[in-house]
C-alpha cells in the first residue's frame, strides 16, 4: 500500500504541471496534485489539449436550479447546443486513451418531457466520443415525482423513473495501451461492473451547493476507469466532490467552475479533509 502512494506522489508533481499551461491566471487553488480553475469551460485555455485521462462530471441539468453565475433554464435546443460545445471542448482536452463518465438524468419532465439521455448520447457521438456503456444510478433517497398527471386514469398519466445515468464514453480505443496501477478491490470490481449502482444522493443543505453528487459517484468511476496517478478532470466542479475523490484515491484532479463562490466552497471542503494550498511549480 505504501509503495502505491509513493508512485502516485512522484507522478503527481509532474502530471499536474504537464496538464496545466504555465502562468494561467484563472487557477484559484493548487497543490502538487489538485487544481481548481475558475472559468467558463467553453473559454478555458489553462488545461493542455490531449492531457486528461478521465473526465467525471455532472453538468447543469437545465431544470431551473438556482446556481450563482449560471442560468439553468435555457430553451431545450439552446441547452443541447451548450452541451455540444462543452462535450467538444472536453474531447480536445482528453488523451487518445481518455474516457468520460457523464452523470445526467434519464428523462426530464420540467418544461415538457425530453429524452435527455438519448439526446445527449447522440450529441456526444456526433463530436467524436465513442459509446461504451451506461450505468444506472438508483438514487435511493430521491423522488422525482412532482405530479401524477391523471390519477388512476389513462387520460394523461406521468411515468418517471427515480434514477439517473452515468454514460461511459471514450475517445480512441477502449482497451488502454499503457499499463498502470489499479486500486480497485475484487469485491468492488464485481459489484460495480454490474451496472446498477444503488447509493443515496447528497444533501444540498449539508454541502451548501444546489446540486452536489455524493463522493461515492466519482470514487467508483475513478477506481473503475483510471489508474493511480492519472489526470482526472471535472469541468463542472461545483462543491469540489470529484477532487475529494481524487485526493482520497491518489489521482491528479483538476476542477473547473464558472462560479467564484463554488470554487471557494470546493477549496474549503478540500481544506477540511487536510488538503493544503501551495504554489504550483512553474
Ligand atoms: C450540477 S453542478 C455540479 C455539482 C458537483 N458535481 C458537486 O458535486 O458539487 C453544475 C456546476 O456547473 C457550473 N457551471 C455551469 N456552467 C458552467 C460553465 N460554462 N463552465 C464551468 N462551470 C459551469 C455551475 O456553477 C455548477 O456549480
Amino acid at each position: 500500500m505504501e509503495s502505491q502512494k509513493d508512485v502516485s506522489k512522484t507522478e503527481s508533481v509532474n502530471g499536474l504541471s504537464n496538464a496545466l499551461n504555465k502562468n494561467s491566471e484563472d487557477i484559484e487553488f493548487a497543490t502538487e496534485s489538485l487544481a481548481i480553475i475558475r472559468n467558463d469551460i467553453l473559454n478555458l485555455n489553462s488545461i493542455k489539449e490531449g492531457s486528461v485521462d478521465l473526465i467525471v462530471t455532472s453538468p447543469p441539468y437545465n431544470l431551473d436550479i438556482k446556481y450563482g453565475e449560471y442560468s439553468d433554464e435555457l430553451p431545450y435546443e439552446g441547452y443541447l447546443e451548450f452541451t455540444k460545445k462543452w462535450l467538444k471542448k472536453c474531447y480536445t482536452l482528453s488523451k487518445e486513451s481518455g474516457r468520460l463518465c457523464l452523470n445526467i438524468p434519464l428523462d426530464k419532465n420540467k418544461g415538457g418531457p425530453q429524452s435527455m439521455y438519448a439526446d445527449i448520447t447522440e450529441i456526444a457521438k456526433s463530436v467524436g466520443w465513442r459509446y461504451h456503456s451506461t450505468i444506472i444510478w438508483n438514487e435511493g433517497n430521491i423522488s422525482r415525482r412532482t405530479a401524477w398527471g391523471s390519477w388512476l386514469s389513462a387520460r394523461a398519466p406521468y411515468v418517471i423513473a427515480p434514477v439517473e445515468v452515468i454514460i461511459v464514453l471514450y475517445k480512441g480505443e477502449w482497451r488502454k495501451r499503457e499499463t498502470g496501477l489499479s486500486s480497485i478491490t475484487p469485491k468492488e470490481f464485481i459489484e460495480w461492473t454490474k451496472g446498477v449502482w444503488t447509493f443515496n444522493g447528497e444533501s444540498k443543505i449539508k454541502i451548501g451547493h444546489p446540486a452536489p453528487f455524493p463522493v461515492e459517484l466519482p470514487k467508483r468511476c475513478i477506481k473503475l476507469f483510471s489508474y493511480v496517478g492519472d489526470i482526472v478532470l471535472d469541468p463542472f466542479l461545483g462543491s469540489g466532490t470529484t477532487l475529494i475523490a481524487c485526493s482520497n484515491e491518489n489521482r491528479i484532479g483538476i476542477g473547473v467552475d464558472i462560479d467564484k463562490n463554488y470554487c471557494k466552497l470546493a477549496i474549503e471542503r478540500l481544506k477540511k479533509i487536510g488538503v493544503l494550498q501551495s504554489k504550483l511549480e512553474a
